[in-house]
This record gives C-alpha cells, structure tokens and sequence, in this order.
C-alpha cells in the first residue's frame, strides 16, 4: 500500500477557493487525487473558478458553491456550506480557510471602531466561527484537518498595518488552541509572506503599482522572488498530509523574516 498519497480520495472543502492563494490550494489538491468543494463570496466567482478548474482538470471531482462571509448570518451559512458540500462529495476531511476581504491597510489616525469591527469580522469571527462549524461537521480524527490563515505580518511590523497585525497575531494563538479544543481534529495555519494574488488589486495597486512594489521586494528577498501561489500552496497540502502536525504555524515567506 502507497504510503505517501494520503490525499487521494480524500474530500477538501477550500473556503476562498476561487482565487489567490485558496485556488491553488484547490488545484493541489486535484492534483494530489482529492475530491474538492471550493467557496467563494458570489455566484458568479464560484462558477467562473469552475469552469476554469473543470477546463484545465477535466477529469477532477469539483463542485462549489457561493458562501457571502460578510454577513452577520455567517455561523448559518457555514453550516449551510457544509451541508451542501457533503450533500454534493460527501464527508469533508480537510477544510482550508483562505477567504478574506481586501487588506485594510491604515495609518493609526485612521482606526476607526467601525473599520476594526469590519476587520475583525473576516479576520477574526470568521475564523473562529468556522473552528465551531468544523468542531460539528468534520470527523474528530487525526487523519482529518482545519487550516487557517495569517500573514507574515504577525512577526514583522510594517507602518499602517497595527489592525491587521493585531488579527494576523490573533489568528497564531487561535490555531494553537483551537488544536486542543477540537483534538484530535488537526488544526493549523499557514503564514505566507508576500505572494503574487490578486489580492494586491484589490487594496487599489493598478498591474503597474503592484510589478514595481513587487520589483522592489525580489531585489530585497533572499529567494530573489515574490512567492507564487503553486508553492505557497503546498503549505497547506502538507498540513493536510501530516497527521502528526497540529496547532502549527507553517511560515512560507521568501526569508523575508532575514531581512
Ligand atoms: N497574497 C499575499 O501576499 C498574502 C500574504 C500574507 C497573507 N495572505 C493571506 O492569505 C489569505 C489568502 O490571500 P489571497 O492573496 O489568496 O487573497 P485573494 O487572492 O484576494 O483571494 C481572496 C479569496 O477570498 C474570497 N472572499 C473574499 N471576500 C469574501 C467573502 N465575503 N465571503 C467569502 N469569500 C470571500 C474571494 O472569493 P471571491 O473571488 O468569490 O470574492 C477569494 O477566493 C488571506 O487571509 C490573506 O490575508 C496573503
């Protein structure tokens, strides 16, 4: 018996799937045999991300359906996703959190209640909210998984980033003790650096903005490169192979932290 192709056959459920880093995590994750289930914020999103994926992967297992977060009925609708994803793929045993909304990057002048409430709805109910979703849908078994989401800037401050490193920090010490709330369901997260998504249009760069800032960065990261979404994804993939990994934070960040 194969030893090192845990994934196949297995059912992900990748909440942000249908772009950036989450799809391709859902392309891994084909790749790696597995049946997959994506969610993103719109109808719309959701099937364009499945044409795509069925065009370049004709053969794959792939559903999806549209799961808004930003909603005060998100605890509903987490359950009414993984309702229909099993209903769709049966049992889910990995889950992947990649969803958010675009980075609310401000100077301290301009915190705001509102706008920290905004953030933390996506950046801190949400994942919490989903730790109780998974704690009732996926199997309570080492073999099964929940991985969040951070960012590099849990470790290294950057002017104009306090609420979102606030969140990022937050979101370290969840993972590790949601580990033991929902053991032995494994729960992790991945800390990416900067990665080439489309999430950097959605804070306002225009393609030109985003080449020169991301030019900048590759002279300065040791990889001499802006990390790719198809190796920033195996992060995930890994946590979903290894049964001995929980409440870790897997950074994949270019060395920026050397710098
Ligand atoms: N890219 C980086 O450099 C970087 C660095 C460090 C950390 N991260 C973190 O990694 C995670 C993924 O980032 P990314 O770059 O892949 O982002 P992205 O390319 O902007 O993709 C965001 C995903 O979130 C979904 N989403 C947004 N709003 C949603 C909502 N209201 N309800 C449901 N889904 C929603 C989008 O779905 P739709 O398309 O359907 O709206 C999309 O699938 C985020 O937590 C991000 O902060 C990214």
């Amino acid at each position: 018996m194969a030893k090192y192709n845990k994934l196949a056959g297995k059912h992900f459920l990748v909440i942000g799937g249908t772009k950036g880093i989450g799809r391709g995590v859902v392309e891994g994750a084909i790749e790696a045999g597995a049946r997959v289930t994506l969610a993103g914020s719109s109808t719309a999103s959701v099937s364009k991300a499945l044409d795509e994926v069925r065009a370049a992967y004709p053969s794959a297992q792939v559903a999806g359906f549209a799961c808004d977060l930003s909603k005060d009925t998100v605890e509903q609708d987490l359950d009414a996703l993984f309702a229909r994803a099993k209903e769709a793929q049966g049992e889910v045993d990995h889950v992947v959190l990649t969803a958010a909304d675009p980075l609310a990057v401000m100077g301290v002048d301009e915190i705001s209640l509102e706008r920290v409430r905004k953030v933390a709805h996506m950046r801190m109910a949400v994942p919490m909210l989903l730790g109780k979703a998974a704690a009732r849908h996926v199997r309570r078994s080492h073999e099964c998984s929940l991985t969040l989401s951070t960012g590099g800037i849990a470790d290294s401050p950057a002017s104009g980033w306090s609420v979102i490193a606030f969140m990022a920090a937050g979101l370290t010490g969840l993972t590790r003790n949601l580990a033991l709330d929902l053991k032995p369901l494994r729960v992790n997260a991945v800390e990416p650096g900067f990665v080439d998504t489309p999430l950097w249009e959605s804070i306002g760069f225009t393609a030109e903005q985003k080449a020169a800032v991301f030019n900048e960065w590759s002279k300065k990261l040791p990889t001499g490169q802006i990390g790719l979404v198809e190796d920033v994804a195996e992060a995930y993939i890994y946590l979903a192979k290894d049964s001995n990994a929980t409440g870790e934070i897997v950074k994949t960040r270019g060395g920026h932290n050397l710098i």
